[in-house]
């Protein structure tokens, strides 16, 4: 089972890659093989519409040749104005139609406000079903998360934590029954 983390921050110290960072151990203890993709180290263009993705150049081949390695995504975002990140949007977007089809995918959103990152969940889960994959019901939202982290990533909050590794073995075990 090989499950790749795709972070929609490229901030150093960012709150959402530590809270990917915890699932994603989460999911290793689970059994599966995890790798995590740094997209501020990538050279990633802008999408401009073509239909051969592979054509864009830059990292962009590697981009989609790991997500088409991976059976399931954890994917995070911080709320970027009651959204999820031009990043990662952009990201998803240099994936072709059926990059996705038949993955599961475990979502994470983070926010410096009270409110939450529900909207970013919404709108990153709406996108990855609209691109045929399997959203897990597990999924969460961090308010607060400058608050939510240890200087060493490791979590403040014990619920958050269980929160955080249920989604990374949740993801696990609901890519195991679909390849079942
Ligand atoms: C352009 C921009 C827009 C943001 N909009 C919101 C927002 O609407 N609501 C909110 O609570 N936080 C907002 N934030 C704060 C981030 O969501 C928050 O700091 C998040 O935890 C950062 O994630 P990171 O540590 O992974 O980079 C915004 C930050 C930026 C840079």
């Amino acid at each position: 089972m090989n499950i790749l983390t795709i972070c929609g921050s490229i901030r150093t110290d960012s709150t959402t890659a530590s809270a990917l960072a915890v699932a994603s151990e989460s999911a290793s203890g689970a059994g599966a093989n995890v790798r995590t993709l740094q997209l501020g180290t990538l050279d990633l263009p802008f999408c401009d519409g073509r239909n051969d993705e592979r054509s864009y150049g830059g990292d962009t081949t590697q981009f989609i040749d790991a997500v088409e390695w991976a059976d399931g995504l954890l994917i995070g975002s911080p709320n970027y104005h009651g959204s999820l990140t031009g990043v990662l949007k952009n990201a998803l977007d240099l994936l072709g139609p059926d990059a996705i089809r038949d993955k599961l995918v475990g979502l994470i959103a983070t926010a410096r406000g009270e409110a939450g990152a529900m909207n970013t969940l919404n709108h990153t889960r709406h996108i990855c079903r609209w691109m045929n994959g399997w959203v897990i019901p597990a999924e969460v939202s961090i308010p607060r998360a400058q608050d939510a982290f240890a200087p060493d990533g490791t979590v403040r909050d014990a619920e958050l934590a269980v929160q955080l590794r249920a989604l990374g073995t949740e993801l696990v075990r609901y890519a195991q029954l679909i390849r079942g």
